[in-house]
């Protein structure tokens, strides 16, 4: 059965400098992927998130942590399901493209199909995983949304890596 802990915040003389913070987090080396899913009118939607990451086998759960802001994450939470699509290098222009504004004209150039549930797979991405949503946690000014696999499109290739601010590896 599952079970979460709150530990509260502990009190703390002084906060944390939050250029220090981004600092210090943006040193951390990451792959890319892209969060998909579909509005109301089943528009496709998405955005480009570093802070990824598998959580467990069995059953196969992943998370993605979205800022509160991101329409990516209303979307979401209202579809119910998402795809996770891991980015190749070579697909940084994807990754900037995905973050910028205007949500809607992010797939205008975009190949697309859709996955098991509907969310758009990237073509090219390393990997497109289907996932329902499983459970959303609020951490701070972003929610940890956890998604349980369920289909699996992969191709071979190398990574797209981001780390301090840039994208690294073959010019994109
Ligand atoms: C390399 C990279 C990684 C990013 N990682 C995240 C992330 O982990 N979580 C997040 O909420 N936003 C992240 N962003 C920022 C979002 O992509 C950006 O705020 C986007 O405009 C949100 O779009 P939306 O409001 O349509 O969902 C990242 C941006 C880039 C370029």
């Amino acid at each position: 059965m599952g079970q979460t802990t709150l530990f509260g915040d502990a009190e703390v003389a002084e906060p944390l400098d939050p250029l220090a913070w981004r600092a210090a987090m943006g040193a951390f080396a990451s792959g890319v992927v892209i969060v998909t899913t579909q509005d109301e009118a089943g528009q496709p939607v998405g955005t480009t998130v570093s802070a990824f990451s598998s959580v467990s086998l069995d059953p196969p759960l992943l998370l993605v942590c979205l800022d509160h802001k991101s329409r990516t994450r209303a979307a979401v939470k209202r579809s119910g399901h998402f795809c996770i699509n891991i980015l190749a290098a070579g697909q940084g222009a994807l990754a900037r493209l995905f973050a910028g504004p205007g949500a809607t004209d992010r797939f205008a150039d975009v190949e697309i199909t859709p996955g098991v549930l509907g969310a758009p797979q990237i073509a090219g991405a390393l990997a497109s995983i289907d996932c329902r949503l499983h459970s959303l946690h609020a951490a701070g000014d972003h929610d940890i949304l956890i998604g349980r696999g369920l289909n699996i499109a992969a191709a071979p290739g190398d990574p797209l890596i981001y780390s301090q601010g840039r994208f690294l590896g073959p010019a994109d």
